[in-house]
């Protein structure tokens, strides 16, 4: 991708970060959920967005599937693509976050680097790392979209967890196992570590 173009210069604006976040009453961050297809992510992203919202906080949802359907309309699943389909998300994110948000993201995201890009676009405790834990043979069975049955069919090809590969977090800050629990626990889980470490409520 392109450097930052020459004569363009940084324009500092008037209004900071916290004084948006101070309005909201809450610490923005990213929530950034990884895991194979079918493991999860969106239907906790969701449940979680709605039990914020309920709670009265400002969040928003990324999620792969939907931003592929506009902003990242021109991207596919080839490496090089998923590469810049996290880097745009992770700039989005950041812009948020500086809008004093608390953003859910809900992606693939099947390699380490580029997660970690993402976290260093932010400062340290902006970004919680969630890994939604299930096997290739879980999420194979089952298959809520079908995708399983037809990228083993070779009817789609570079499919993550069949023929493209998954880096699993190494240290995510929550890791959900989506085997062993439901989708209420799992954002009670998430909803406590957030409370925990005071990203819910005036600061
Ligand atoms: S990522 O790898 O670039 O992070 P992203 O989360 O945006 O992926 O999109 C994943 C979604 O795209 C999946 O949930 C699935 O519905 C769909 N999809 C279509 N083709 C593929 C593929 N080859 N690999 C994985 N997911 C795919």
């Amino acid at each position: 991708m392109g450097k930052v173009g020459t004569n363009i210069v940084w324009h500092p604006q008037a209004v900071e970060k916290q004084a948006r976040a101070r309005l909201k009453r809450q610490k923005p961050c990213i929530i950034w959920l990884t895991g194979l297809s079918g493991a999860g992510k969106s239907t906790i992203a969701n449940a979680l967005d709605q039990f914020l919202i309920d709670q009265g906080f400002h969040t928003y949802l990324l999620d792969g599937d939907n931003v592929r359907h506009g902003l990242n309309k021109d991207l596919g699943f080839s490496e090089a693509d998923r590469i810049e389909n996290i880097r745009r998300v992770g700039e989005v994110s950041r812009l948020f976050v500086d809008a004093g948000v608390i953003v859910l993201c809900s992606f693939i995201s099947p390699f380490c680097a580029d997660r970690q890009l993402v976290r260093e676009l932010v400062k340290g405790d902006e970004f919680v790392e969630v890994y939604v834990k299930a096997s290739v043979a879980t999420c194979e069975q089952r298959d809520v979209k079908g995708l399983y049955k037809k990228a083993r069919a070779g009817q789609i090809k570079n499919f993550t967890g069949i023929d493209s590969p998954y880096e699993a977090p190494q240290q995510p800050e929550l890791l959900l196992d989506t085997e062993s629990q439901d989708v209420d626990a799992c954002v009670a889980q998430l909803v406590a570590v957030l409370r925990g470490q005071g990203y819910l409520g005036a600061f």
